[in-house]
């Protein structure tokens, strides 16, 4: 039998058809984006882990602001991008080519006057075309740029603008950019001119806090919106309505070993559904492809996703083995020194506290001082998914239904 393509997207945002959960993060989002329309601007800070589906809830949120609320979103990817300016010309660039086919291109290229140039193979890209010191100026005036640019979209119907910038794990250490956010959002607010803008910033929320550290008004300016992971409903959800829209029957325990080792954590299930669907030949998942699909996704998300340290060092025989055992029952996510001291086998026991320590450098455990002493737990579910996983090959943690 031939299969249709995967329904999984790993490490891209989910298509809006796949889109699963996050109703009351979307709820107050949407209100958000209903109070910039009138004038008022809004600020939010959008965090959670890695791979929990920040990028993706923001996609969503861009996608409804623009078919329900008349806006015009820009999605900003700063991976890598340090400097105010290459952000600047990134977000004004990303709206010139969001414009492209739309009825309000030509009021955008209006307010950029001549300062637009056709790039790339057959010019399909726009590009802002300004010199440095212009490019200078529009960073330290980014408020009266906003303003032009929104006065234009509003003769074409438009409501507002929504502006996500996404992975600024670069900008969110520099102290210029805590200041330049701080200073823009005091522009806007003083201002007699209103700006229908809402300003997403989308990262992890160690990022969210240097940056308010480096500018501790900021504490006050950003609204706080965290995703936490699915719960097993949204997980059951998620991999019934991916499957069934390519015509894939699930079996009970299967569904259930699926959502079990996904752990609520959506990067991991798009890996796992994207595995079993791979290893599935008949277009019904049964244990046996569950399992199986289980132990490929986390060979995958051990190249894939772990960095590269971090899987170097736990091919250390005795690291592995260790991990596995804090990764499991009786431990799971939070763990405490002495208590696996009494399961480990003497060469183990040996390495435990060097252990402790390379695995905190690597940032894979944490300290848990607020549970008491000696107690450690996982910097993040992706970790500790992966762990678990591996785990269970030996462990028969997650059971074939055969
Ligand atoms: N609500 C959702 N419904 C279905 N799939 C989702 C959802 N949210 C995220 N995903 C999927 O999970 C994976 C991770 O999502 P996404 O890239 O949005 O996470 P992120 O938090 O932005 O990750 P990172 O921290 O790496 O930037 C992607 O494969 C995406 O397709
Ligand atoms: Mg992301």
């Amino acid at each position: 039998m031939t299969h249709e393509n995967s329904p999984f997207t790993p490490g891209y945002p989910v298509p809006i058809e796949f889109f699963v959960g996050r109703k009351s993060q979307i709820d107050l989002l949407l209100k958000k984006i209903i109070s910039a329309s009138t004038g008022r601007l809004q600020i939010a800070f959008l965090c959670g882990e890695r791979g929990i589906g920040k990028s993706s809830l923001a996609y969503f949120v861009k996608i409804l602001s623009e078919r329900n609320h008349h806006f015009v979103g820009i999605h900003n990817y700063l991976g890598g991008v340090t400097s105010l300016t290459v952000m600047v010309r990134r977000i004004l660039d990303n709206l010139l080519n969001e414009s492209v086919d739309k009825a309000w291109h030509e009021k955008i290229i209006q307010s950029f006057k001549n300062h637009v140039k056709r790039v790339g193979l057959f010019g399909v890209s726009l590009e802002l075309d300004i010199d440095p010191k212009d490019l200078d100026h529009t960073v330290n005036n980014f408020a009266p740029t906003l303003h032009k640019i929104s006065d234009q979209l509003k003769t074409a119907e438009k409501k507002g603008l929504l502006v996500i910038l996404d992975d600024i794990n670069g900008l969110a250490s520099s102290a210029e950019f805590a200041h330049w956010i701080k200073s823009l959002v005091d522009t806007i607010a003083t201002s007699d001119k209103n700006i229908p803008l809402c300003l997403l910033l989308v990262g992890l929320e160690e990022r969210r806090q240097s940056l308010v550290k480096l500018q501790p008004s900021l504490s006050r300016v950003f609204d706080i919106i965290d995703i936490a992971a699915w719960s097993d409903d949204e997980s059951k959800e998620f991999f019934s309505e991916a499957f069934s829209k390519v015509n894939v029957d699930i079996e009970q325990k299967a569904l259930e070993n699926m959502v079990f080792a996904a752990g609520g954590l959506p990067v991991m299930a798009h890996e796992i559904g994207d595995a079993v669907f791979n290893i599935d030949k008949d277009n019904y998942i049964d244990g046996d492809d569950a399992y199986k699909g289980i132990f490929n996704a986390a060979d995958i998300v051990g190249r894939k996703h772990l960095e590269p340290q971090v899987f170097k060092a736990i091919q250390s025989k005795k690291y592995r083995s260790i991990l596995k055992k804090v990764a499991t029952k009786p431990f799971g996510f939070e763990f405490q020194r002495k208590e696996v001291i009494e399961i480990l086998g003497r060469p183990e026991e040996k390495v435990f506290d060097n252990f402790l320590t390379r695995m905190t450098e690597l940032g894979v455990i944490i300290r848990s001082p607020e549970k008491g002493k000696g107690y450690y737990k996982f910097r993040n579910l992706l970790h500790y998914l992966y762990f678990l996983i591996t785990a269970g090959k030996t462990k028969n943690t997650i059971s074939a239904s055969k």
